[in-house]
């Protein structure tokens, strides 16, 4: 896989993303290049760090790092208030000071707990995303959201902050599982539906069982896409919200899941549930909605829920996305193409039970 860099221009100061194969051992030279010194605590998860950790601290030590290192359990739940204050803990014993650094290594999990500790501790401090799975390499590490989740509602507790540098090695991606493989797609397959066609045309022809390093130009072009939407509104109050895509269906199918459903895949069926509104609406035309979901199936995503559209409905109405009373859902026009329809709470319900496939 060629190696490739984009640089993402936000108003709190500008970053790169580098992927590309054999970046792991660079990372010291890189965030010293960057002025970045002193500590560095690294951050990770159970799964994650017996394999990459000790590469990272070598190379950070290597370029004049003091390091201490903490991993935290594997899974969603590690986004939560109680793992948050660990970890706060943790930074305030070791004595870290706001010219450290952290270094999120690992999926979106790490990423997001990692990088709102750096936007909280001692008011801020500077940190880098170590992307590890294929989800957080073309969408969490980028774009400086940062979250933790309340029982009642995901990344409900969170902050808008960019990390320094980006740095994905795409080796660390061949040990990812199949199943979170998949759900990495999910996002990639998002980003296609949203605003890239000829992403799309190239995910239909990829042989399902790729690995993810087979995938070079579909990393790109989300890292991209995302970079120059982040760009132009980097919170979330116009176009950005277009990322939004299956999220807004999804995480309410993932939280009453118990996050038993992975976050791809119920991006996955909220992709679904959005495009089976947007053709209930008369927005989206049956061949791309057949397409789209054809898609997401032939990659082994789920595209139906279990849940009734009343048990989603209340999970809905704590949507961040709510604004002015209305739901802003953002809902297919085409295959490249999609928009953000303000709902009323009565037409929210109506839309869901078509979503859920419940009324014709
Ligand atoms: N901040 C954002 O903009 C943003 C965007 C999208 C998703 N997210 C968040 O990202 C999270 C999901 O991220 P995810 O899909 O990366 O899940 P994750 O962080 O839970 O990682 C998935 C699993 O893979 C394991 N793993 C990670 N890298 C590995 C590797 N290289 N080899 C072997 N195992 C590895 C992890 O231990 C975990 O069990 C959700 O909480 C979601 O809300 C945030
Ligand atoms: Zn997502």
């Amino acid at each position: 896989m060629k190696n490739f860099v984009i640089p993402v221009h936000a108003t709190s100061g500008s970053y790169e993303v580098k992927v590309g194969s054999g970046l792991l051992p660079t990372l010291g030279s890189e965030m010293k290049s960057l002025g970045l010194s002193g500590r560095c605590v690294v951050v990770s998860g159970e799964n994650v760090f017996p394999i990459y950790g000790q590469t990272v601290l070598k190379s950070l030590r290597e370029a004049g790092f003091r390091t201490d290192s903490v991993a935290f359990p594997a899974g969603e739940n590690t986004k939560s208030l109680e793992r948050y204050g660990e970890l706060m803990n943790f930074l305030t014993k070791k004595q870290l000071s706001r010219s450290d650094c952290l270094v999120a290594l690992g999926g979106g999990v790490t990423g997001d707990l990692t990088g709102f500790a750096a936007a909280t501790y001692q008011r801020g401090i500077r940190f880098v995303q170590v992307p590890t799975t294929l989800l957080a390499a073309v969408d969490s590490s980028v774009g400086g959201k940062t979250a933790i989740n309340l029982p009642a509602a995901k990344n409900q507790v969170g902050a808008f902050y960019q990390p320094r540098l980006v740095l994905c090695d795409t080796d660390t991606l061949k040990t990812l599982p199949e199943r979170e493989k998949r759900a990495g797609l999910a996002e990639v397959i998002k980003m296609a539906v949203l605003a890239d066609p000829d992403l799309f045309d190239l995910l239909q022809r990829l042989d399902p069982s790729i690995p993810p390093d087979a995938l070079p130009e579909a990393i790109e072009a989300c890292v991209r896409m995302k970079a120059e939407i982040v760009e132009e509104d980097e919170r979330d109050l116009g176009k950005r919200r277009l990322l939004n895509l299956g999220h807004s269906f999804g995480h309410a199918v993932e939280q009453k899941s118990g996050y038993a459903l992975l976050h791809g895949e119920a991006v996955a069926v909220g992709i679904a549930m959005a495009c089976r509104a947007a053709a209930h609406l008369g927005m989206l035309d049956e061949g791309s909605l057949a397409a789209i979901i054809e898609l997401l199936q032939r990659f082994g995503l789920p595209t139906e829920t279990e849940y009734s559209a009343e048990d989603l409905f209340s999970i809905l109405l704590l949507d961040k996305k709510i604004a002015d009373g209305k739901m802003h859902l953002v809902l297919p026009k085409s295959i490249g193409w999609c928009e953000i329809v303000p709902v009323s709470r009565d037409e929210l319900r109506h839309l869901l039970a078509a979503a859920c496939g419940e009324e014709a």
